[in-house]
């Protein structure tokens, strides 16, 4: 049990980290478990399943085994700087499913990382979207600086144009590639110079009144040093100002150069982060009412079902948000869809290299409980005598489709039972063609069509044929609109597992004809 819980929520910072793969997500996550002192040795993030499967352990599903990849979002927590840091992972590359989606519904800030050789890929901006309707503040992190990437003032016009957010750099870069010579830093009016090697520190010289590095240097003869003078008269005579509340809101993102790999710019990254991103804060529930983090009354949300760890017992990890109050090994609690007494009693930890078993956890913490099957994605949970019901999580637009039918007609009814748990557990979508009910399972990427297959087979003992179909654009209409006859071979009419209709548009072509020939009708996405 906490002394005292407001104190404890107030030092969380509880955040996921986006970007599209290579970016340098896992080297800057192993960057910040190396500044807090969470691990002594670069690696062992590397470890989780990539190279090895030091971190994986034994009991993850048989289909990471043989992927070599974690399926699923683990969740870090360091010490840093007196504040614990919630590391929320969110898997990117095939294995990309709405659980990364759900995931971003768990945190209370994003951190981005973009290759500063490439700039704004597609998963970053995908993922970059989902968090921002939320309205929480996203952090930029620009990647890669020990190499020559392009110029800094591109990326930050980049970033505001393709994701239409404001940015305010916090720091320049002096140089890149081997002529990196360190960062001018407007938010902390200093200049960092890199430390040499890796044994040496990076030094801080303090800003004067005119902006230049204080005192006498030879670095601030050279051209680099100007140039970045220059870039920062320019951003501050041009560029948006500094806005907390602005920051707050997801409205305008800090950004911050750096290289993930040499550690340069991390903890700079750090330091301005725990300060400026957000403790965990109230949340609204279904009633509109809100739940404040520090009342006594434990509530929680789950946003990730993660099955089968284990084959042998069919047990499931429900991860858990905590929303209020604090957790405790073996608490009872009330699952608001049943109305049952749950025993919180198995529950895990993610720890940067082991899972342990959670002693006490608060608002802004996220625990995994062992479950057989009673929770659900969105489930609500909470301790208190009042029910509570937080709303439900956002249904994700599928982009990829594939036909799907049982392969043994003789195992029609466990088919049947597989897909509709599979559905209701949030797994997949499922849709039905318009005229001949055939079933057609969407996805928002392939990994969630082998999960699928797999757990079919382990779980249900079904085996399915399944046919893809390849990407299509999901579009909702309303049921008043609707003809059939608008459907042709470019747009397939299906309905959702709620009886709505949806188009399946080959392409955005296919789309903007729909629009031309139905100017009044409207299509609709989610989120
Ligand atoms: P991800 O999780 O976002 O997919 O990216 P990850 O951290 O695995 O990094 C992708 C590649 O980019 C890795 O190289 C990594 O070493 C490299 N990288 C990450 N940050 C930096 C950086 O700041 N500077 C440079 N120069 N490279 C960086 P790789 O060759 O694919 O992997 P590895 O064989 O080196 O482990």
């Amino acid at each position: 049990m906490v002394n005292n819980l407001e104190q404890e929520v107030k030092r969380r910072r509880t955040f996921a980290i986006i970007s599209h793969p290579d970016a340098g997500k896992t080297t800057i996550t192993e960057a910040m478990l190396l500044y807090s002192g969470a691990i002594r040795e670069a690696g062992t993030v590397k470890a989780k399943g990539k190279k090895s499967n030091k971190f994986a352990k034994s009991d993850w599903m048989e289909i990471e085994k043989q992927r070599g990849i974690s399926v699923t979002s683990s969740v870090m927590q360091v010490d840093y700087d007196g504040h614990q840091v919630n590391i929320v992972d969110t898997p990117g590359h095939e294995d990309f499913s709405e659980d990364t989606y759900r995931t971003l519904m768990a945190v209370d800030a994003a951190v981005m990382v973009v290759d500063s050789g490439k700039g704004i890929e597609p998963q970053t901006k995908r993922l970059f979207e989902v968090v921002s309707h939320r309205g929480i503040p996203i952090f930029t992190f620009i990647n890669k600086l020990d190499r020559d990437g392009r110029e800094p003032l591109e990326l930050v016009a980049e970033l505001e144009e393709v994701l239409g957010i404001d940015a305010y750099p916090m720091n320049w870069p002096m140089g890149m590639g081997r002529n990196l010579i360190g960062l001018y830093d407007l938010y902390n009016e200093r200049v960092e110079l890199r430390g040499n090697d890796e044994e040496e520190d990076d030094i801080f010289i303090p800003l004067d009144e005119d902006g230049e590095a204080q005192g006498e240097h030879t670095f601030k003869e050279s051209s680099i040093y100007s140039q970045a003078l220059e870039d920062a008269q320019l951003l501050h005579e041009a560029g948006n100002e500094f806005d907390f509340d602005k920051i707050a809101n997801g409205k305008l993102t800090p950004v911050f150069f750096g290289s993930a790999l040499t550690g340069f710019g991390v903890q700079t990254f750090l330091d301005a982060f725990v300060e400026l991103a957000p403790a965990p804060a109230a949340i609204e529930l279904e009633s509109g009412d809100e739940v404040d983090p520090v009342e006594d009354d434990f509530t929680g949300f789950v946003f990730k079902i993660q099955a089968n760890m284990n084959p042998a017992h069919r047990d499931r990890i429900a991860f858990i948000r905590i929303a209020s109050g604090q957790f405790e090994p073996g608490m009872n609690v009330t699952l608001n869809r049943t109305q049952k007494k749950i025993r919180m009693a198995h529950t895990t930890q993610f720890m940067a290299d082991t899972r342990e078993e959670v002693s006490t956890a608060v608002a802004g913490d996220i625990i995994g409980l062992y479950d057989t099957g009673n929770l659900q994605i969105g489930d609500t949970l909470y301790s208190g005598k009042k029910a509570v019901a937080f709303p439900p999580l956002p249904q994700f637009t599928p982009e990829m489709f594939m036909k799907v039918s049982p392969r043994n007609v003789m195992k029609q009814k466990s088919f049947h039972k597989g897909i509709e748990q599979l559905v209701q557990e949030g797994a997949i979508q499922l849709y039905k063609t318009y005229h001949t009910e055939e079933y057609i399972i969407g996805a928002v990427g392939q990994l969630q069509f082998e999960v699928f297959q797999y757990r079919l087979l382990n779980e249900y003992n079904a085996e399915v044929d399944m046919t893809p179909m390849g990407n299509k654009i999901a579009r909702w209409i309303k049921e008043e609109d609707l003809d059939p006859s608008m459907s042709s071979s470019r747009n397939l009419l299906v309905r959702d597992r709620f009886g709505a209709p949806v188009f399946l548009f080959e392409n955005q072509f296919a789309e903007r004809w729909f629009q031309d020939k139905y100017p009044d009708i409207e299509l609709e996405q989610l989120l």
